[in-house]
């Protein structure tokens, strides 16, 4: 029996690679007019290092790394995301000494063993992005409008931009205490998951999509009301911020996040097209990660989108590409002209197709329309001896005489 790939690891094929190529170029575009560069980091890791920031009491460490013991017998777990690793990198490579404002985009596969479903996969991609070093809530609001104007320019409507506040180590613990307080006599609504959580992490039951928990947290109390004047007022001004430049975005008192290592500003952009996967993207300030990982107290901000759902979400765009000239012959002595000519073309920066043998004109045709080339050129006995041959517009129905040259042609086709 033939061998089948990994359940929950997919291939992308020719046809869909194109729409994934679109979004890197577009990020890439997008992020380096914001002052970003790129890094690119392992895809194995120490485990430690994910336990470290991540958190222990998390879906993520707790049941979904791909973890193992290496010939080595050291540790190591295949990245399920990209801050850890970058903020890990930042570190050891001493970045912040020449500069503690680093600002860092990536894109690579990441590991989470999850039940596979639309929108969720086991190895799937993400484009992030990690900003360092600055508290002032400008760059929360950069953040937010960077990745806004991404999903503006790929001409989506959805997804919508969704914030919160989780507080700081100083409000945070007496948020979690009402929290507990509220959630105690109604315990027995909570999921498993949330009831085993409610000691190590009691936020979680308030996005917990189980009917329960969403039951037993109506009217609980909001982390918005519990802020200190701090993180209040870098709420207030990056809000304001966003006004500004005019950032559409909802506030979601009940967005938690699946990562320990949040505080204050963090954000969804979510959609209702996909389901019960409904983040798009997301991210937060992690304003302690990178001291607990041994580094300079500095602050650090950034999210990730999954490239898989950005392309569900483009689902019904055409990125098929075309060539710009299919070239049929007839005979053997026109196939060396017209090969002749196609690589001249591509050597030029024309994108040229014809066939690899001697086939019938109508053959050739078919060809020729099955990639959809924008322009075709016929060569037989008769224009060889002219000297010139007709260019057919395919779009337009037009036809006209060029000279056999790859100079006239490239101006022709790359005109139109
Ligand atoms: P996350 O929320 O775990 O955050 O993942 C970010 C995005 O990755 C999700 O919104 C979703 O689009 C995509 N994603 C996650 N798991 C899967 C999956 N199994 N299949 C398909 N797509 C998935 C992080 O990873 C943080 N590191 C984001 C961040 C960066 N925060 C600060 N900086």
């Amino acid at each position: 029996m033939a061998i089948t790939a990994v359940k929950g690891f997919n291939d992308i094929l020719p046809g869909e690679v194109e729409k994934w190529q679109y979004i890197e170029r577009t990020a890439r575009r997008i992020f380096e007019l914001y002052g970003l560069s790129e890094i690119r980091i392992p895809i194995l890791e120490k485990t430690e290092l994910f336990c470290r920031s991540i958190g222990d009491a998390t879906d993520i460490v707790e049941k979904e790394m791909y973890s193992f013991e290496d010939k080595g017998e050291n540790k190591v777990t295949m990245r399920p995301e990209g801050t850890a690793s970058v903020m890990r990198a930042f570190i050891e490579h001493k970045l912040y000494a020449a500069d503690p404002i680093a600002r860092l985009y990536y894109m690579g596969p990441m590991f989470r063993y999850e039940r596979p479903q639309k929108g969720r996969y086991r190895q799937f991609h993400q484009i992030g992005v990690e900003l360092t070093g600055v508290t002032a809530p400008t760059v929360d609001a950069q953040v937010l409008t960077m990745l806004s104007h991404f999903f503006a320019e790929l001409g989506l409507d959805e997804p919508s931009l969704q914030i919160n506040s989780l507080g700081c180590p100083e409000c945070r613990p007496r948020y979690r205490e009402a929290l507990k307080s509220f959630l105690f006599s109604r315990l027995e609504l909570l999921c498993e998951d949330c009831k085993r959580r409610y000691e190590t992490n009691p936020l979680r039951a308030l996005d917990c999509k189980s009917a329960g928990c969403i039951e037993a947290t109506k009217g609980a109390p909001s982390m918005l009301e519990y802020l200190c004047a701090d993180c209040d007022d870098h709420f207030s001004k990056t809000k304001g911020l966003l006004d500004l430049v005019g950032t559409r975005y909802a506030i979601n008192e009940r967005m938690v996040r699946g990562l320990d290592y949040y505080t204050r500003t963090t954000f969804e952009m979510v959609t209702t097209m996909l389901g019960a996967q409904s983040a798009v993207a997301a991210g937060g300030r992690y304003d302690g990660l990178i001291a607990e990982l041994g580094g300079p107290k500095l602050p650090g901000i950034g999210f990730a989108m999954g490239v898989e759902r950005v392309a569900l979400l483009l689902a019904e765009k055409e990125f098929a590409r075309r060539p710009d000239l299919f070239i049929a012959f007839m005979g053997e002595e026109a196939q060396g002209t017209a090969y002749k000519l196609m690589t001249d073309l591509q050597r030029k920066g024309a994108s040229v197709e014809m066939d690899y043998e001697v086939k019938s004109l109508k053959s050739q045709m078919r060809r020729s329309d099955k990639f959809n080339a924008r322009y075709t050129l016929i060569i037989g006995g008769d224009e060889l001896a002219r000297g010139t041959a007709p260019l057919k517009n395919m779009a337009a129905g037009t036809q006209e005489e060029v000279a056999l040259s790859a100079e006239a042609i490239y101006e022709q086709v790359k005109k139109g």
